[in-house]
């Protein structure tokens, strides 16, 4: 049996939301699962950043989501041949470990026979990949909201999905070179300053509560306040050469609001038209601090 399956990019955090916000957009990898009667595995990639995918299963996210569906039901995998044609450039910041592992434990699910709830779907793939905020709208299309409660055997996942604004554009700069999760992550500090927090607090509820409503005119004059984060970003930037200034060379060509895309370096701008304009600032700025970027005009996906 094959299977062939499409996963779209996402942009998590979206500014405040650190770990629990997260879109979908309109850029996609292709994953083909076809089983093979020996027991062997074989891992092929084709398209963007072929050579940044890891070819062993072990270390291949799209292999282990699909090692992990038989894991969980207490079944060895069968064999497979996994053939990636990706979309999603790597370690960028657009969700491309998400896809891997979504399209991993859903073809599973189809080679098994079995209809797998996109409730367990989204279990199993925040234990593999920690955080909710990039594989809930890989899994559930859209706008969502999650959050992860509890620990161990007793961890709970809860995810609202709701359909992306129409009319919003989205600007995507993605520079040439990669910045791990793991790094980003590990710049973070332990303790935040309670206004900081609070800021936050306020940022995340009204950038939900305009999403969720979708008025785009609301949305310009909201968000360049509500999408202000100050517990990630301020310690993320200096990772990103250029970004400080290329965010303002976004803002002042017309966009509503510009955060690091999930944990970076891709910056997503928020426009109204298609942003052709704010796509040439970002691009120009980073290239003026020596930085090459690749500009990817989309549209949130549902
Ligand atoms: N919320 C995550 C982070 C997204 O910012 O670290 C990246 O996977």
């Amino acid at each position: 049996m094959s299977v062939r399956i499409r996963v779209p990019a996402t942009s998590a955090n979206l500014g405040p939301g650190f770990d629990s916000l997260g879109m979908s957009v309109s850029l996609y990898n292709i994953l083909e699962f076809e089983e093979r009667s020996q027991g062997s595995i074989r891992i092929e990639v084709s398209g963007e950043g072929v050579d940044d995918v890891p070819r062993t299963p072990e270390y291949n996210l799209a292999y282990r989501g699909f090692a992990r569906y038989f894991e969980a039901r207490g079944s060895k995998p069968p064999g497979v041949r996994l053939h990636l044609n990706n979309n999603v450039p790597v370690t960028r910041g657009l969700g491309s470990s998400a896809t891997a592992i979504v399209s991993g434990l859903y073809a599973a699910a189809l080679i098994d026979g079995r209809d797998i709830s996109r409730k367990d779907l989204l279990d199993l793939a925040v234990q593999i990949e920690g955080h909710p905020d990039n594989v809930a709208p890989a899994v559930l299309g859209g706008f969502v909201v999650s959050g992860l409660y509890g620990g161990g055997d007793a961890r709970r996942v809860h995810a609202v999905r709701f359909d992306p604004p129409k009319g919003l554009h989205c600007v995507v700069a993605v520079p040439s070179f990669m910045l791990s999760t793991g790094l980003a992550r590990r710049v973070l500090p332990n303790e935040v300053v309670f206004a900081d927090a609070v800021q936050n607090v306020c940022g995340t509820a009204l950038v939900v509560a305009a999403l969720a409503k979708g008025d785009v005119a609301e949305l310009a004059r909201i968000l360049p306040d509500a999408m202000a984060d100050r517990l990630h970003q301020p310690y993320r930037l200096p990772l990103i050469k250029g970004s400080e200034l290329a965010i303002e060379a976004a803002k002042a060509a017309g966009a509503f609001a510009v955060t690091i895309s999930g944990s970076g370096p891709s910056l997503i701008a928020f426009t109204d038209d298609a942003g052709l304009r704010v796509g040439d600032a970002m691009r120009q700025s980073f290239a003026r601090s020596g930085v090459s970027t690749r500009i990817l005009q989309l549209k949130p996906e549902s």
